[in-house]
């Protein structure tokens, strides 16, 4: 679905690697963990502490991949488009090899991990089957696919596109797309996953605390996370 038919903001729009290349410099300053940390902090599953080996697709500055250090998983590594992000991730330290890659075709090796984590990357994917297939022939048998999203609802009603201000200051969106819930069962059934667990964050205190004008998107879900199983 055409993020255009949404956009209120009217924003410049640039490819990934442009806009991350750009965004790098304060990325750290302005994503919220109430997007994403917070989602993982709920999850029942997967049992983190039993993780040996994850595979972080696309792992930007390593936060997810910091995250995942922090629960105790000892070998993590992370894959990503944009060059800069590598690098800062490279400095933090939290994942044991790097791959500049599209989250589509990786290169790591088949079944090799027990856990397979995407975070707030899938809206900037045109078609989620590709990443959902590329999970599946990373996963080992029984291996949890964690995604973290941007929720649907959010970027609908509120014609906000991923975006952040330009060192001129200028606002400027990152190729954005809407994908809904049913895209993504769609895509992960077709690839052979099922659905173990799935958390939607809104817009609560918390959030409100970090965005007050933000009150009338009050109780709208603003971020989910889905845990995939492989069975076999
Ligand atoms: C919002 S950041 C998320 C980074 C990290 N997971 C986090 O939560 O902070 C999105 C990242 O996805 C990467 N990305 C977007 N599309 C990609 C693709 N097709 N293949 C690999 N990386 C991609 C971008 O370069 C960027 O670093």
């Amino acid at each position: 679905m055409e993020f255009s038919d949404f956009d209120a903001r009217g924003y410049r729009t640039v490819d990934v690697r442009t806009g991350y290349g750009e965004w790098v410099a304060h990325y750290e300053q302005t994503v919220e963990d109430a997007m994403d940390i917070a989602l993982l902090d709920r999850l029942q599953e997967p049992s983190w502490a039993a993780v040996a080996r994850a595979a972080d697709l696309g792992c930007g500055t390593g936060r997810t991949g910091q995250w995942l250090r922090d629960r105790g998983i000892p070998s993590i590594d992370g894959v990503d488009l944009t060059p800069e992000m590598l690098a800062v991730a490279q400095r933090r330290g939290a994942h044991d090899r790097l791959v500049e890659a599209d989250v589509a075709a990786t290169g790591l090796p088949d079944a090799a991990y027990d856990l397979v984590i995407s975070s707030l990357i899938d809206e900037h994917l045109d078609d989620l089957n590709p990443l959902y297939r590329e999970a599946w022939r990373l996963a080992a048998p029984k291996a949890a696919f964690v995604l973290v999203t941007f929720h649907p609802h959010f970027i609908m009603t509120s014609g906000m596109p991923t975006h952040y201000t330009n060192d001129a200051g200028e606002s400027v969106a990152i190729t954005t797309n809407v994908h809904l819930i049913s895209d993504h069962a769609a895509a992960a059934l077709a690839a052979g996953w099922r659905l173990a667990e799935l958390r939607e964050g809104v817009i609560d205190d918390e959030w409100l605390a970090l965005k007050p004008k933000w009150a009338r998107f009050r109780n709208h879900p603003i971020s989910a996370a889905y845990v995939w199983r492989k069975d076999g």
